[in-house]
């Protein structure tokens, strides 16, 4: 049997090489596509050893409409995974017009490209943040949507966009996955989330003060309406969320037909959970300062995560402990990430 052949958009990144080697492992073939504006090259000797071969790697920008068209017209490409996007909150806030240009001029110029290939079937990284501040937990997929900042709106208009090309032309199959909060890394060691200068989120975050990069976590609000008055979000290994692709790409390509699903666990943690599940795992302290909420969070968010179980036959398999003591191999076997 031939194996379907895979576009994968940001297939350096953390997200995009992890499913690169989730679909490598179930009988798909893939062609990565990346402009290393926020990944290494090295991650392709890493993809190299842990798969055995070599990877089929174009460089280059998803903006840029003849590219994308010479990498779908010269290969056989059955569907593409889109994961190439900017998303980091507080820059775009400062750069609106860089977002909306990579964001949604790079979906656009990818779906023109597959279009004109006549290739109809697509898996796009969408976000919890397409809920804004949910006001019911946990959250179905038929929640209100909203932004509060242009990363959040960029996510949402691409979905918006989306939904109208499946409406105009039948022949389109599209997933609409909303990830919550990917955390985590290959078993291995080998490849993990790599974030350039001063981490946003919380887990690099965390990882790089124990691995003793930074002196201390900065954890933002203890005033929230939750048990501990820390945030609460839905962490989901990125092992699992890589699973999610696969599955949903089966889906596309047997039923023909789009789906909206949730990528989570359906489990919420509070960031003095996180800190000390991950103490446990690795062994190491955390020392953490209570400082002021960080302007634009929200208290509590998690997924309702049944219809990718009903739909999809997906559910998350690993817990908070493997979470951590995943991040930490990573970490620590790579302290400053990827070498260049
Ligand atoms: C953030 C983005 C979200 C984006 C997601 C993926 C914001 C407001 N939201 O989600 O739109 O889709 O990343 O990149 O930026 N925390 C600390 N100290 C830290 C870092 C985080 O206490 O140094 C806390 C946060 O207040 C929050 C939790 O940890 O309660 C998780 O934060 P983070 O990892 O940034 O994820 P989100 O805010 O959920």
């Amino acid at each position: 049997m031939t194996r379907p052949l895979i576009l994968l958009t940001g297939a350096t990144g953390y997200i995009g090489s992890h499913t690169w080697l989730a679909l490598l492992a179930s009988g798909f073939d893939v062609v990565g596509v990346d402009n290393f504006s926020n990944s290494s090259r090295e991650t392709l000797n890493r993809l190299h050893r842990l798969s055995g071969q070599t990877p089929d790697f174009v460089e280059a920008d998803v903006c840029s409409a003849a590219a994308m068209d010479a990498v779908i017209r010269g290969r056989r490409v059955a569907a593409a995974v889109h994961f190439a996007a900017f998303k980091a909150v507080g820059e775009s806030a400062s750069q609106p017009l860089a977002y909306y240009a990579n964001n949604v001029g790079g979906l656009l110029t990818l779906c023109q490209a597959m279009q004109a290939n006549d290739c109809k079937t697509l898996v796009f990284s969408s976000s919890a943040t397409v809920y804004g501040n949910p006001q019911q937990l946990p959250i179905r997929e038929d929640a209100p949507l909203s932004t509060t900042n242009p990363y959040g709106a960029s996510k949402l208009i691409s979905e918006n966009m989306l939904r109208d090309v499946e409406q105009a032309d039948a022949a389109w199959a599209i997933a609409l996955l909303r990830y919550f909060n990917p955390v985590g890394a290959h078993e291995s060691g080998l490849i993990g989330e790599d974030p350039r200068g001063t981490p946003n989120n919380l887990m690099p975050y965390i990882t790089q003060v124990a691995v003793g990069q930074r002196a201390r976590l900065q954890v933002f609000g203890n005033d929230y309406d939750t048990p501990d008055g820390t945030g609460v979000r839905d962490y989901i290994h990125v092992l699992d969320l890589a699973d999610g692709h696969v599955q949903a790409l089966r889906y596309l390509l047997g039923q023909r037909r789009g789906i909206t699903a949730n990528l989570g666990t359906g489990v919420g943690y509070s960031v003095l959970e996180m800190v000390r599940a991950f103490e446990q795992a690795s062994g190491h302290p955390v020392p953490f300062e209570i400082v002021a909420r960080r302007p634009g969070d929200i208290g509590a968010c998690y997924a309702d995560p049944s219809r990718a179980r009903e739909m999809l036959g997906w559910t998350a398999q690993r817990g908070l402990a493997a979470m951590c003591a995943d991040s930490w191999r990573w970490q620590s076997q790579n302290p400053h990430g990827m070498a260049p």
